[in-house]
């Protein structure tokens, strides 16, 4: 009681500095994001927003994750609770938020917006994944209006985290506010940046002057991505590799020198997963769940998944595994090339969908070799998890990768992971020559090089001892959010109030 008094005394002689700063009293968090599993998915950003802000709960912040309310969304959540009418200035198209508490110290906060959100299919494209031409438009209105929320809702957040290109304008929109919350943005993917071109930048309600090199102009066009990367307080990325890589020319897709600029406020932040929805001896979808003591359970997960497949069930065989977007990020190329020359005594299933030519390519290979090679075209998440249990190896050969979420998901399921040196792949998987080593790691991004990483896999898999020794470690290295979220409220505590 006594210290509590003093520290009282010396907060009270520090002002203006926040009390959020020093103690543990509850930091009020906003979490905007395009997608947020269980809700909407597309893709890892949905898996990260869907989980760290459970972590930041769990860890005494009042969060709000606040979504766009796509038709989608709405039809999974009758019991929504319109929370207010919501005035967005400068835009004629109704608006109302909604929301829902999902768990103590977290709501979901939804932007109902009929007219720009209440379509049929995915977030940014129609159903036959044709992206929607204004996307521009919609998520610059997403933005304005969870800037007007911030602006005017007696819930005020002390820090407001944004995401991807989606939600970039938030940050920059918030410095246009006189009191305004601190403001993080994470990267995702570099890659994305969300480009539109001058006359649609005429219509997102934005300063003129910012169209300038130094704000969000980017070679004749507007990047909505540069909105969080020039105006956040802080930046972070999925992996501390990442944040180093995307100050390179090889991997700045041209904003490396901006990012340069702010490398002193830029950090790496490995994600995490959500280990009650990855738990092997807890997994519905397994025919024989198990864990890292039963791992000879495992085996009929293999054989489920090869009679799913329509492969030949064979305990013995080396069953290798893909579940990815079929995409030049992530190294599809290699996959199919070294699958061609792989030994006869290897199987590979490959469930992914994304660039048409590889999906034909796949398919094309699985017809060549069907006693070898099996795909599935589409996005299955039960599936997923059956490869996870089910593979001997996982195959993630990416060209990038900002954090990667399959190799973690691999590990805890016991399903070795081969991977190439490069984000979060190299921050998390542990090659075979190290000590605790928890897979196989390669360099060179050629189909050549990763055959001779598939071969060492080969080698260690015949090695009995090896081989469980290389699954065990996986499973026993903590991959759930309870650092990486820690690391998360660090950063918000240390920088202050706005
Ligand atoms: P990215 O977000 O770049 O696609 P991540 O590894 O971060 O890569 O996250 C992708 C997530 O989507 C992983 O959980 C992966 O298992 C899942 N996923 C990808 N493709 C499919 C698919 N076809 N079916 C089910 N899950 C998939
Ligand atoms: C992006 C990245 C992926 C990362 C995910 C979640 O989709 O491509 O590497 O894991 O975001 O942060």
């Amino acid at each position: 009681m006594g210290c509590g008094q003093c520290t009282e005394a010396i907060l009270a002689s520090q002002q203006p500095t926040p009390d959020f700063f020093y103690d543990s009293r509850m930091l009020n968090v906003l979490f905007a994001t395009s997608e947020a599993s269980p809700f909407i998915q597309t893709g890892g950003l949905a898996e990260v927003s869907g989980s760290l802000p459970k972590s930041l709960a769990r860890l005494g912040c009042e969060v709000r994750l606040v979504l766009p309310a796509y038709a989608a969304v709405k039809a999974l959540l009758p019991g929504l609770v319109p929370r207010r009418p919501l005035v967005v200035p400068g835009f004629a198209e109704a608006c109302t938020v909604s929301s829902l508490p999902l768990e103590p110290g977290l709501e979901l906060w939804l932007v109902d917006c009929p007219a720009l959100f209440d379509r049929p299919g995915g977030p940014y494209a129609d159903a036959a994944g044709i992206d929607w031409p204004d996307n521009a438009y919609r998520f610059a209105f997403f933005c304005h209006a969870v800037a007007a929320l911030v602006a005017d809702d007696p819930w005020r957040p002390d820090v407001v985290h944004a995401h991807d290109w989606p939600s970039a304008l938030l940050p920059a929109l918030l410095t246009l506010q006189p009191q305004r919350p601190r403001t993080v943005f994470t990267i995702h993917n570099l890659a994305f940046r969300g480009l539109c071109d001058r006359a649609s930048f005429g219509h997102l309600r934005l300063p003129p002057d910012w169209w300038h090199f130094e704000r969000l102009e980017f070679h004749g066009d507007c990047a909505l991505l540069k909105g969080g990367l020039v105006f956040a307080d802080r930046l972070t990325t999925v992996s501390p590799t990442y944040a180093r890589e995307i100050l390179t020319p090889e991997h700045g897709h041209g904003l490396d020198g901006l990012l340069r600029s702010r490398a002193g406020d830029l950090s790496g932040i490995l994600n995490g997963i959500d280990v009650e929805v990855w738990d092997p001896a807890r997994d519905a979808h397994l025919a024989a769940p198990y864990d890292a003591r039963t791992l000879d359970r495992r085996g009929l997960n293999k054989l489920a998944l090869q009679q799913t497949f329509g492969l030949p069930a064979r305990a013995d065989v080396f069953l290798l595994g893909v579940v990815s977007r079929l995409t030049a990020q992530k190294g599809i190329d290699l996959i199919l090339d070294a699958l061609a020359a792989a030994p006869p005594a290897t199987q590979c299933v490959i469930l992914g969908s994304g660039d048409p030519a590889f999906e034909q390519a796949a398919l094309a290979l699985a017809r060549t070799q069907p006693d070898r090679v099996a795909c599935r075209i589409g996005y299955d998440t039960g599936l997923s998890h059956q490869v996870f249990a089910g593979v001997d190896a996982f195959l993630m050969p990416s060209r990038f990768e900002p954090c990667g979420l399959s190799q973690l998901y691999s590990q805890r399921y016991g399903a070795v992971p081969v991977v190439r040196r490069t984000g979060g792949l190299a921050d998390s998987v542990r090659d075979l020559a190290l000590t605790k080593p928890t897979g196989i790691v390669f360099d060179a991004p050629t189909a050549a090089a990763f055959s001779a990483a598939l071969a060492r896999a080969a080698a260690a898999f015949a090695e009995r001892r090896t081989w469980r020794r290389l699954q065990r470690n996986g499973m026993a290295t903590d991959f759930s959010w309870t650092h990486s979220a820690g690391e998360y409220l660090a950063l918000y505590r240390s920088l202050g109030a706005g």
